[in-house]
């Protein structure tokens, strides 16, 4: 097993000064090992662990206090096949034994302008903005949380490939919007898989953003990664063919090739946000 230095020197294929890693609280070297998981046994999380968790997550920091952003947990059967059926692409989806879905919510916002009698002059992107920030901090907090206790999960965008289905099966009103599902669950795996990640000294600014070397910097993690963690299948094989030298650029440039959820746009602005 390796320690929390090895771990993070091989997620970033760089070393790390993190000074004396020798005392790592638990919870960070959960996090610097975790990875997401996709496959479950059939066992639920009990309700009052799913309690905690939630009570993790929505404890997240939340713009000036706004709290926009709710948790659905998707407990019905039929809900859950129906909320399952519309991601059907992602089939590892159809074994999680728990679902829920964090929801970007200004709507109680603008209810609370009403009930106070106060404008609310805001209404730009940003209110949409906030509100999928807020929902985007709370997943990443009930997943941290989920994880430092040995339980799996994966977040599931695929939720908004329909989001307006979604939308009407989760009863959601105009102003709140699906972020992102997840599914969570107990692991099959003992140790999740650690997928690397952009060095640090590529991704970690001091004072100023600087992109110098970005092209070099994304070459060697590309090599790096092709060689520990190469890709099983290569993307699309019919529309761009094979290669021999396929690594993360070529699998990410490949997936954002093609169209995917142009609709989404029109769903928030018929959710009621002003996008300007
Ligand atoms: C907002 C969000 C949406 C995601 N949606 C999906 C998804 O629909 N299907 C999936 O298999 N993984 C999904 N993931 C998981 C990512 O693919 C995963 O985090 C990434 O490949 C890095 O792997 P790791 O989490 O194991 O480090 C999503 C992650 C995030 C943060």
């Amino acid at each position: 097993m390796k320690n929390t230095q090895e771990t993070a020197q091989f997620r970033y294929a760089e070393e790390i000064d993190m000074g004396n890693s020798g005392n790592t609280p638990e919870l960070l070297s959960s996090m610097i090992a975790r990875g997401s998981c996709r496959s479950f046994t059939g066992q639920e999380v009990s309700p009052e662990l799913i309690n905690l968790l939630c009570a993790a997550a929505l404890a997240a920091p939340t713009k000036s206090d706004l709290q926009q952003r709710d948790i659905i947990l998707v407990r019905d059967a039929d809900a859950k096949a129906k909320l399952i059926s519309l991601v059907e692409t992602q089939s590892w989806v159809s074994k999680a034994p728990n679902i829920a879905v964090f929801c970007g919510n200004n709507s109680r916002q603008r209810k609370i302008h009403e009930m106070r009698e106060h404008e609310f002059a805001n209404d730009h992107l940003d209110a949409f903005f906030n509100a999928a920030v807020d929902a985007g901090i709370a997943l990443s907090a009930f997943v941290t949380a989920a994880e430092v206790l040995g339980l799996g999960c994966c977040p599931i965008s695929a939720v908004r490939n329909e989001a307006a289905v979604v939308s009407e099966l989760l009863g959601l009103p105009d102003y709140i919007f699906p972020v992102a599902g997840l599914a969570f669950g107990h692991p099959v795996a003992e140790a999740p898989a650690i997928s690397m990640r952009l060095p640090l000294s590529a991704t970690v600014h001091e004072d100023r953003y600087s992109a110098t070397g970005v092209e070099d910097v994304i070459t060697t993690y590309d090599r790096q990664r092709a060689a520990l963690q190469p890709y099983d299948n290569q993307r699309e094989k019919a529309k761009f063919g094979s290669t021999d030298n396929y690594c993360w650029s070529e699998d990410k440039s490949r997936q954002y090739a093609l169209p995917e959820r142009q609709g989404f746009g029109e769903f928030v602005r018929n959710k009621g946000f002003k996008l300007s």
